[in-house]
């Protein structure tokens, strides 16, 4: 009930105006790297510097003009520069509904193969993150035309989708480059498992099935899972070149250092800019917890503006 809400309210442009205003001492910081792009090179380079790889997201999602999509690509850009310009080892991720997804198809497309083109030139790998059912097909189509000209793409597959496991098959045919989720949207039981076992029984399946196939990027801060995976990568011979580890910036850092100190590649997904509140509520709406911890920080900071 709570998840459904605030998976709900994330989706409110009102509330997203307001959160703007008065959110971010609220504890958006736990989650997200700042406003602004140096603020996620700040954080970057801290989190280089302690033997962690990142993947910088500016945020954004669900735009509905072309002035917002055309700003979008941009910021993607400039990030690409940016990594580039500070030899951060790092690279992209971006959700294709900021770049106008339901806008229109043909400009998300444009923006992808510009932004592509760029990483490409400079040695940089970009990432489609997965956003909500209504546009997974829409995400895997384009994800299919862009991989025959590019390289550098990957995508991700989320394991609460029925369909997930012929998607992972089908797309390790042609070695893609996949991060694996649990997957952080509302969807109906006819198309995601309602049950959080049968999630996490697919999640492990299909990590299992990539770790055979292709490169995998396990993204996830469940502990049982992880230590499961090392013991089946230990019993497979899996090369640790084959896969990293992926967590978010705020989530679980103890377990982020304690992978590096084993000698495993560990990417921290890095968030930063002004439309933060889609994720932020996503991440609410994971644990439950982090609500009281919403609550200390409203009461502490009695809702003052955001100080920039
Ligand atoms: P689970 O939810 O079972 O949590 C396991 C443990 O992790 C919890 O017990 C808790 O200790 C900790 N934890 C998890 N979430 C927390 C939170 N919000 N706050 C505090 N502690 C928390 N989803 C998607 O649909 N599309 C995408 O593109 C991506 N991309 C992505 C990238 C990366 C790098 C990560 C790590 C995750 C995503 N996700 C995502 C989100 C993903 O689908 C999922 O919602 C979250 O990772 C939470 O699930 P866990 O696998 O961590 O397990």
């Amino acid at each position: 009930m709570l998840r459904s809400l605030l998976l709900a309210i994330g989706r409110n442009k009102a509330a997203a105006r307001f959160m703007r205003r008065y959110g971010a001492r609220l504890g958006a910081a736990r989650f997200v790297a700042g406003t602004e792009l140096r603020d996620a090179v700040a954080v970057v380079k801290r989190l280089n510097a302690e033997g962690l790889e990142a993947t910088l997201d500016h945020l954004g999602e669900f735009v509905s003009s072309e002035r917002d999509a055309k700003h979008a690509a941009g910021m993607s850009l400039k990030t690409l520069e940016s990594i580039h310009a500070e030899g951060l080892r790092a690279n992209l991720s971006l959700k294709l509904t900021s770049l106008g997804l339901d806008v229109d198809p043909r400009l998300c497309e444009r923006y992808m193969r510009t932004i592509l083109s760029r990483a490409r030139e400079l040695q940089l790998f970009v990432r489609i993150d997965m956003e909500d059912y209504a546009h997974c097909q829409p995400a895997l189509d384009l994800y299919r035309r862009l991989r025959r000209d590019y390289p550098n793409v990957g995508i991700v597959l989320q394991a609460y989708l029925r369909r997930t496991e012929r998607d992972v098959r089908e797309l390790g045919r042609d070695g893609a480059n996949l991060r694996l989720v649990k997957g952080a949207y509302r969807e109906s039981p006819q198309v995601a498992f309602p049950d959080k076992r049968e999630v996490d029984a697919s999640f492990t399946k299909l990590i299992r099935r990539q770790l055979r196939q292709g490169y995998a990027a396990i993204a996830t801060h469940d502990e049982d899972i992880i230590q499961d995976t090392l013991h089946w990568i230990g019993q497979n011979g899996i090369a640790r070149e084959r896969f990293e580890f992926q967590m978010l910036y705020g989530i679980r850092e103890d377990l982020q250092r304690l992978l590096v100190e084993g000698g495993y590649r560990v990417r921290v997904y890095v968030p930063y800019g002004q439309d933060w509140f889609g994720y932020f509520m996503r991440r609410l709406a994971e644990r439950p917890a982090n609500v009281w911890f919403l609550i200390k920080n409203m009461k502490r900071h009695k809702m003052g503006a955001i100080g920039k």
